[in-house]
């Protein structure tokens, strides 16, 4: 595949191979991108993917992929502890930046990472990929188009037999926490309408299948958050035991439960079901099966990144700014990082407190 940009095309490098591959293929099928290069420290990894999709240019070195002026895009599908870091040299390289969730894993970097955006006047969107599945983005419209009245609670939940994915080596160190790996899609879905958390609270614990598989943190999790508006939401998770048979469950949901309405959209199986003024209606999106699982199986959902990345080429071509953007990402960062200490502490934790400890406390205004 040539490395000619078309006009107007925008140069991508993806950095980390495993879920990049989604990245990887969103590129090569969008007018909009060229992929010009991809790096991972595993070689047969790299060979591999171009194989795969008909690419020739890799290398194993991060920063000799950050000196190709071609590229305009870094793609980062790092494990989760290395992402800051990533994050920055992209930036420092006047790259603009796509991270996958968790943005980063703890709040320490947090201050280096906003001054390397400020610095740079790149545009930087964190991966929440469930914003991009079809059933969340619209019942994100429908809420925003249609008079559901006021919001009076959110539930969000991702429960998934993950116990594959401890096969990563990366997975078992102490560095891995799926409170950040995983329950950053639900948290990520409670504060796209619930922007202000105050308050979060609840409990977490390492399942006996987790143990056994050498996992060092939880795996399990329920919470409450507290809306600085007073609503509350519940955000759940478990991620060593098998999960609810598909005809009765979803996988990962997000309800909104408002004053005149009532919505849930269902990751399995592509569904979005609502009650407004009285009426009741089920929208199904399973022809778009294909689209958003593209690799056999569920594991990776390439629709999302189809979605994201077209959407952050729309933001560089016109200097609009994406969202969720790097604050935004460090906020909920930051309530990840309050569940944690509450359900370490047995106590509440409120997100201003745990923002001002580490001088970010300018990132919500209340
Ligand atoms: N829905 C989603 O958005 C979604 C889904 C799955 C994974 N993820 C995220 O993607 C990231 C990667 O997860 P994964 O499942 O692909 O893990 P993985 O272990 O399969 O892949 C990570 C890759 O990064 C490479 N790597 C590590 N350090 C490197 C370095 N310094 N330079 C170059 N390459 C390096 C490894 O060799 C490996 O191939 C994680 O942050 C995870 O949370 C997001």
């Amino acid at each position: 595949m040539s490395l000619q940009k078309k006009e107007g095309q925008l140069g991508l490098g993806v950095l980390g191979l495993g879920e990049g591959r989604s990245i990887i293929s969103a590129g090569v099928r969008s007018d909009m991108w060229q992929v010009v290069s991809l790096c991972d420290r595993n070689e047969e990894l790299c060979r591999e993917r171009c194989r795969e999709f008909s690419l020739s240019n890799y290398t194993l070195n991060y920063g000799e992929m950050l000196e190709n002026s071609a590229i305009d895009v870094i793609g980062i599908y790092t494990p989760d502890h290395l992402h800051a870091d990533h994050v920055i040299q992209a930036l420092e390289a006047g790259k603009h930046v796509v991270c996958t969730k968790p943005f980063i894993d703890n709040l320490e970097r947090a201050q280096d990472v906003l001054n390397a955006v400020e610095r740079s006047g790149c545009k930087v969107l964190v991966g929440q990929s469930s914003r991009f599945f079809a059933p969340f983005k619209r019942q994100r419209e429908h809420y925003v188009a249609e008079d559901f009245g006021e919001l009076v609670s959110i539930e969000s939940y991702y429960h998934a037999d993950h116990r594959w994915f401890l096969e990563k080596e990366w997975a078992r160190n102490d560095a891995f926490k799926w409170l950040y790996g995983a329950i950053s899609h639900p948290g990520d879905l409670v504060r796209w309408y619930l922007p202000e958390i105050e308050e979060v609270y609840g409990y977490a614990h390492l399942s006996k299948n987790g143990r056994d598989l050498g996992l060092k943190h939880p795996d399990t999790f329920h919470y409450v958050l507290k809306g600085a508006n007073g609503v509350p939401a519940r955000v759940s998770g478990t991620y060593s035991c098998p999960v609810v048979p598909t005809c009765r469950d979803s996988n990962m949901s997000c309800i909104l439960r408002c004053d005149n309405g009532t919505s849930q959209a269902d990751y399995y199986d592509l569904r979005y079901a609502y009650k407004l003024n009285g009426i009741s209606s089920m929208e199904t999106f399973e022809d778009m099966d294909d689209y958003y699982f593209r690799f056999g199986g569920h594991s990776h959902h390439a629709g999302e990144y189809q979605s994201y990345i077209e959407y952050i080429a729309q933001c560089i071509q016109n200097n609009e700014h994406p969202t969720p953007d790097a604050r935004e990402g460090i906020v909920t960062v930051a309530v990840m990082q309050a569940m944690e200490e509450a359900s370490k502490t047995g106590n509440p934790v409120r997100i201003a407190t745990l923002l001002e400890r580490y001088g970010l406390e300018g990132l919500i205004s209340g």
